[in-house]
């Protein structure tokens, strides 16, 4: 019950991602990078998100949340900062989605 609690917060999250366009002050940039390196590097290399399709790359964030024991504002911030490192062609077709305007599909 909990846990469904928690996919439909996630669910919720994802959607204020999608809609508000996935930007990060400079501040939590560095910020991120800092935790990624802090919390991600220490057992591996750093993974290139672009490689991954978004449910992918989900389901290793949240494998690796526990892993590296992020606290869930730390978890929120890199998934937005992950989100970033995604090529654009994602980011427009996601956002479209969103908004469901038509045409331009590229
Ligand atoms: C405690 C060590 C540890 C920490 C901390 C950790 N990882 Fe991992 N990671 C692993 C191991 C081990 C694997 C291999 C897959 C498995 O056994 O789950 C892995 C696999 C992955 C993969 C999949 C690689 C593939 O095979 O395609 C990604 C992506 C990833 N980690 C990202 C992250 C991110 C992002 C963080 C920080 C939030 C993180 N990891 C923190 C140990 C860690």
């Amino acid at each position: 019950m909990r846990f469904g609690l928690q996919i439909a917060i996630a669910v919720l999250v994802m959607g204020v991602l999608q809609t508000r366009a996935v930007e990060l002050s400079p501040k939590e940039t560095k910020e991120a990078q800092r935790l990624y390196n802090l919390k991600c590097a220490k057992c591996h290399k750093f993974y290139d998100p672009a490689s991954y399709s978004h449910p992918e790359w989900d389901d290793w964030m949240k494998k690796m949340a526990k892993k590296s024991k992020l606290k869930s504002t730390q978890y929120d911030l890199l998934v937005q900062y992950t989100e970033t490192l995604r090529p654009a062609a994602h980011k427009v077709e996601r956002s479209q989605a969103a908004t469901a305007r038509p045409g331009k599909h590229r």
